[in-house]
């Protein structure tokens, strides 16, 4: 059966105390739920050299596509060092790799608390594509 919001959110949250974010302290945790109804989670993984670091939805993003997946119907984004939830919105690349996969729905949030739902036309409008 598919995770409730709820649950995809809590599996974000668990996720994000994974995270290998020794330069910046801020753990984010994302869990994905394909559009077939598996699961997947990811935390973002930093890198002494900064750029190289990978944020926690580019990490599950490309897990779930390197396991057979192409589209994406939920993802939950949880940064559990955020201050507020305005802190925990996915960067703009993020929002491009979200938008390969034609995400459908992005849940916002920290650490507790209620999340905010997003769809992917509201986070990026007029998207990049080839
Ligand atoms: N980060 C993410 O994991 N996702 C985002 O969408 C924004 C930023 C990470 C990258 C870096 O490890 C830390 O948060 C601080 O920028």
């Amino acid at each position: 059966m598919a995770p409730t919001d709820l649950e995809l959110v809590e599996m974000a949250r668990r996720a994000a105390e994974q995270a290998y974010a020794p330069y910046s302290g801020f753990r984010v945790g994302a869990a994905v739920l394909t559009r077939e109804g598996d699961v997947f989670t990811g935390a973002n993984v930093e890198n002494a050299s900064y750029p190289v670091s990978s944020c926690a939805e580019a990490t599950v993003v490309a897990y779930a596509v390197a396991q057979g997946n192409r589209a994406i119907d939920t993802v939950a984004v949880a940064c559990i060092d955020a201050r507020d939830v305005e802190q925990a919105y996915p960067c703009g690349r993020c929002r491009q790799i979200l938008a390969e996969f034609d995400t459908r729905r992005i849940l916002v949030s920290v650490s507790d608390g209620p999340w905010r739902e997003h769809t992917l036309g509201e986070l990026l409008p007029h998207r990049f594509r080839l």
